[in-house]
């Protein structure tokens, strides 16, 4: 396997056997689709059957944008939002040279962030991605509407040639904007959701963008498709992982904590918290998905985990090859005391690091940790590492019964704030 699930002293092994039957019917009903949910399982079989034709209209248009752009702003939350900036962060990393500038808006309804971000763009040559399934998401069609005024002012009736919509192939406000206006647009198909959108257009045109090969994400969601199609616990690393959860879960683990030691997966880890938590977290059932990243929130959350409430465990990310590494110098005169790390690469240390706090928290902190590594942050890696999560995150909520593809939860809020805003 490409990737590998582990967990620290192997306790779990045969607890996790135990589940073979349940898993093998749940596998049977995800492939055959005939399981909850079952009209929003296109990206099960994505990573062969996606839509060629539209994948080298996005490689052709991203290359124009790409030559012309100071900026794209990539407009859309949720599901439309965190799987490219997830991308982005990981693979190029958090400083990249020599990439067209990426920024979000439509992810939020702060009042400074928007002016801000408006501000910023507005001596810049920027182009915008809108991305909305429904089309009629409040944050993301605000946030549109003042970037189509700011390109009106510098682009007149040209203003359109600077937009990108990504939206449902046929329904929904923004496609009928299109197909009024005619903006060049892309589509998210009708049978995949936002949060398992990431692999699509939603994310391809923005990553493409961004200089990163989406040959190479597709080419590692195809391996883990093909990996991962297999119900054998013995093997199947993102099934393990599946019924590991649940088990910590009926040790009392109700919070589950993803923990990276790179700084670059903290937007990744942002967009496993949307995953995890609006597919399993209904019916009163489901593990809290949280993160941290270390080293840096051992000095915030450190005193917690080793200490706190037990009602948590922990996943680490561990990866194998860092996208950049560097010797720690010599100093003659060492008055920081730091001459014995000195000759060390970087990686080293945040490796002991990570050595030292998974014997700190299981051993001494009875906090349990799942491992799952990964050999490097590459492009291939993020595809493969998203299609395993689907596929943990689709076999764990089969396992409780809950409906993984829906979020009914969500429309709460939107109701209320709607009536407070006299929409309806
Ligand atoms: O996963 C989901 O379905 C959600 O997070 C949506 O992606 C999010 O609400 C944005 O919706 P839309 O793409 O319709 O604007």
């Amino acid at each position: 396997m490409y990737i590998n699930f582990d967990e620290k002293k192997g306790y779990l092994s045969s607890k996790i056997l135990e589940y073979q039957e349940v898993v093998d019917s749940a596998h049977e009903a995800l492939h055959a689709k005939t399981g909850k949910g079952n009209d929003f399982l296109g990206w099960i079989d994505w990573p062969e059957k996606y839509d060629k034709e539209e994948f080298v209209e996005i490689l052709k248009h991203a290359k124009k944008v790409k030559a012309d752009a100071d900026v794209l702003v990539v407009c859309g939350i949720g599901g439309s939002y965190l799987g490219a900036r997830a991308a982005i962060e990981m693979i190029n990393g958090l400083y990249p040279k020599g990439q067209v500038e990426i920024m979000y808006l439509g992810n939020t309804l702060s009042s400074t962030y928007i002016v801000q971000a408006l501000d910023y763009l507005a001596d810049k040559n920027f182009y915008v991605n809108v991305i909305s399934k429904s089309g009629q998401t409040t944050e993301t069609a605000m946030a549109f509407r003042l970037l189509k005024q700011l390109l009106k002012s510098k682009h007149q009736e040209n203003y359109k040639d600077y937009i990108i919509a990504t939206t449902d192939p046929k329904n929904g406000t923004l496609r009928a904007e299109v197909n009024d206006v005619g903006y060049k647009s892309f589509s998210i198909p009708a049978d995949i959701g936002g949060r398992f959108s990431v692999t699509t257009a939603v994310g391809l045109f923005p990553l493409a963008v961004a200089g990163i090969s989406i040959e190479e994400v597709m080419r590692g969601a195809l391996t883990a498709y093909k990996e991962l199609d297999n119900p054998d616990l013995n093997v199947n690393p993102a099934y393990q992982y599946a019924v590991a959860r649940r088990i910590m879960e009926k040790q009392g683990k109700s919070v589950e904590m993803l923990v990276s030691y790179e700084f670059q997966m903290t937007m990744f880890a942002e967009w496993w918290k949307q995953l995890f938590g609006e597919s399993e977290g209904k019916e009163g059932r489901g593990i809290l998905p949280t993160s941290v990243n270390f080293s840096t929130d051992l000095h915030s959350m450190g005193q917690f985990i080793q200490e706190g409430s037990k009602n948590l465990f922990e996943t680490l990310i561990a990866v194998e090859e860092p996208m950049e590494d560097m010797i720690f110098p010599i100093d003659e005169e060492d008055k920081d005391n730091m001459n014995y790390l000195s000759g060390k690469s970087l990686d080293y240390v945040n490796t002991q690091a990570r050595l030292g706090t998974l014997a700190a928290h299981y051993d001494e902190g009875s906090v349990p940790n799942l491992i799952i590594t990964i050999p490097d942050t590459s492009a291939y890696t993020f595809g493969y590492l998203t299609y395993f999560f689907f596929k943990s995150i689709a076999m764990s909520a089969y396992l409780i019964n809950v409906n993984p593809f829906n979020q009914p939860g969500v429309e709460v809020y939107k109701r209320n704030m709607f009536k407070l805003l006299g929409k309806i």
